[in-house]
């Protein structure tokens, strides 16, 4: 007869197969997107007439407001550059022939969502993405090395998380008197983890996971799908143009991957290989990450890559 320990041991062994097994499923699922998220094809336009991209002049958010615009929506496109929000609008109506929207509009400022809201009003918003977001400083530094700190906080904090819960204020309301709708929060791969040298940024994005992640499951029921976007590196002024490679992919690649992710819960890396980036850095304890050793390697890799580009742009794989 088996002994107690033998019980013991063959229960674990079976939950630790159950558990690997399970993962390896929904491993497996994000493999296939198609098969088992499918979309029909005039998802996005059957949510509603518009869609509204902050941060949309240029990067991962202009390649959302062009996406949603070949689906057949009407864009709302914003951020602080009027001449560049302008010359992307013309492009998309003449390659789509939808209508574009434009709101000038710094995200960093108070007291701008009275206007933005009046914008807003009367159009049927079936997407939203909250794209817009910023770094505090191009190179790794520690929290206090910051020289304006008192408003690079405000900066960041109303540009990261502020803008992202306003714009949810505004248009969450008229989803939910329609019964449906999409919303997309950009998080940051970055925040899997606190991340020395980048505290606030990575902080500010797991806002936005975890809020994402708690109003989607207040709004499921009512037909909304409310998603935390998680990238490492995507190929922007943000990250210096850096080129593109397996991890680093351009903001056409990504918008297209993780679209295609859409019904995958309420937080995904929005690809397969920054999902596997995300596992690593999971997988390397804090213990050794968070050493003065790699806090020091982080800044010299940073500066080295920033002396060798003429961009004054962000370097970091954000
Ligand atoms: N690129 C990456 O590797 C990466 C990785 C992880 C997460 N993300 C996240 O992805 C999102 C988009 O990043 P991106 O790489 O596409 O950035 P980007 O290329 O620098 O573009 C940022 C966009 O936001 C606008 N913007 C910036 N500050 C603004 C402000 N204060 N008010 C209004 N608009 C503002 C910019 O236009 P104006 O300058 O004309 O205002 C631009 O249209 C961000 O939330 C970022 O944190 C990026």
């Amino acid at each position: 007869m088996a002994s107690g320990m033998e019980w013991f041991f063959t229960a674990l062994g079976a939950v630790v197969v159950i558990y690997y097994g399970v993962k390896l499923l929904r491993f497996t699922r994000m493999l296939y997107p198609k098969r088992w998220f499918p979309l029909p094809k005039s998802f996005f336009l059957s949510m509603g007439e518009w869609a509204v991209v902050t941060g949309a002049s240029e990067g991962i958010g202009r390649q959302y407001a062009f996406v949603m615009a070949e689906q057949g929506m009407n864009v709302v496109i914003m951020s602080r550059t009027k001449v560049t929000l302008d010359k992307v609008a013309k492009e998309i109506r003449e390659s789509t022939g939808r209508m574009v929207k434009v709101v000038v509009a710094d995200f960093t400022k108070d007291n701008i969502f009275t206007d933005i809201e009046e914008e807003l009003k009367f159009l049927d918003i079936g997407v939203l993405v909250n794209n817009v977001g910023m770094v505090p400083s191009v190179l790794p530094q520690r929290f206090l090395e910051d020289e304006d700190l008192d408003q690079t906080i405000v900066r960041v904090i109303n540009c990261n998380v502020r803008t992202m819960v306003k714009m949810c204020r505004i248009i969450l309301p008229g989803m939910e008197n329609r019964r449906k709708g999409v919303i997309v929060n950009i998080a940051s791969g970055i925040a899997s983890i606190p991340f020395p040298m980048y505290s606030l940024y990575a902080a500010s994005k797991i806002f936005v996971e975890r809020f994402s992640q708690g109003l989607q499951a207040e709004y499921k029921d009512k037909g909304i799908i409310i998603q935390a976007v998680s990238p490492f590196g995507v190929s922007t002024r943000m990250v210096g143009y850096q080129p593109t490679n397996r991890t680093m992919l351009s903001p056409q690649d990504f918008v297209k991957s993780s679209l295609q992710y859409i019904r995958a819960g309420d937080k995904t890396y929005g690809t397969i290989c920054h999902m596997v980036l995300g596992w690593l850095l999971l997988a390397i304890p804090s213990k050794i990450l968070h050493t003065e050793f790699m806090l020091q390697g982080l800044k010299k890799y940073v500066e080295r890559k920033q002396a060798g580009k003429k961009s004054s742009s962000v370097i970091v794989e954000a």
